[in-house]
């Protein structure tokens, strides 16, 4: 069950360990709690000089290798520009709770083998339609285009439709690398940085908001 109430992270403001730890503790609620702002992060992306951002669906967590994970079509351009240049970074805000997250890292696209795989198979036939696209996400069509095959418009199609879209499908893994949180409040603004190296914390620091 999804944890959807303010009071039960960022409690002690006085703790950064427990800041942090609740920072996972949020992002880990968010892939299932529609109404938690931290599900549709944007994604920061920058190589051969063009920035760009996207909105995402966080999509999985893994709070011990701090990495976190999304699912895209394996043809759109933010899977060629992480591939030239993994560097990212990803901006989450939760309007209720008032709290920003801005993490950065090193982002692995995965398309065939045991991660893309495992994910594929795990998800409901819901999400996974898109992936029947007939033409390269962002490519220039005669007139509007919803990029669904007709006969699935209207209905989620069984698994043996959804063969053909397997090859379409990527998941983005990213490993943190710097987590910078802020946390909106009436008396006073809070933030901290923290660092990590080989799925530890190695930095944990207040800054100035
Ligand atoms: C609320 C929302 C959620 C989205 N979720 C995803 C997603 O999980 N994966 C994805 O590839 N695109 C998602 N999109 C679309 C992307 O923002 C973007 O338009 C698309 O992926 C093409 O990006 P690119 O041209 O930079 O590759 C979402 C858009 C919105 C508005």
């Amino acid at each position: 069950m999804a944890d959807t109430t303010t009071s039960d992270h960022f409690r002690d403001l006085t703790d950064l360990h427990g800041i942090e730890a609740d920072c996972w503790r949020l992002l880990q609620a968010a892939v299932h709690d529609k109404s938690c702002g931290w599900r549709l992060p944007a994604l920061a992306t920058c190589s051969n000089g063009e920035l760009r951002q996207r909105t995402l669906v966080l999509r999985k967590i893994d709070a011990h290798s701090h990495r976190i994970f999304a699912h895209t079509d394996a043809r759109s351009p933010k899977i060629k520009s992480i591939r030239s240049s993994p560097n990212v970074s990803w901006l989450f805000y939760d309007a209720t709770r008032q709290v920003q997250l801005q993490l950065t890292g090193i982002a692995t696209v995965h398309t065939d083998g045991d991660v893309a795989d495992r994910i594929w198979h795990g998800e409901a036939e819901s999400s996974l339609r898109g992936y029947l696209a007939a033409y390269v996400p962002g490519s220039i069509r005669p007139m509007p285009e919803s990029n669904l095959p007709t006969g699935v418009r209207i209905r989620v199609p069984d698994r043996n439709e959804l063969s053909a879209a397997r090859g379409n499908f990527a998941v983005i893994s990213c490993e943190v690398g710097t987590a910078d949180w802020l946390l909106l409040q009436p008396d006073g603004n809070l933030r901290a940085r923290f660092t990590y190296e080989d799925s530890a914390v190695s930095t944990a620091d207040w800054l100035a908001p």
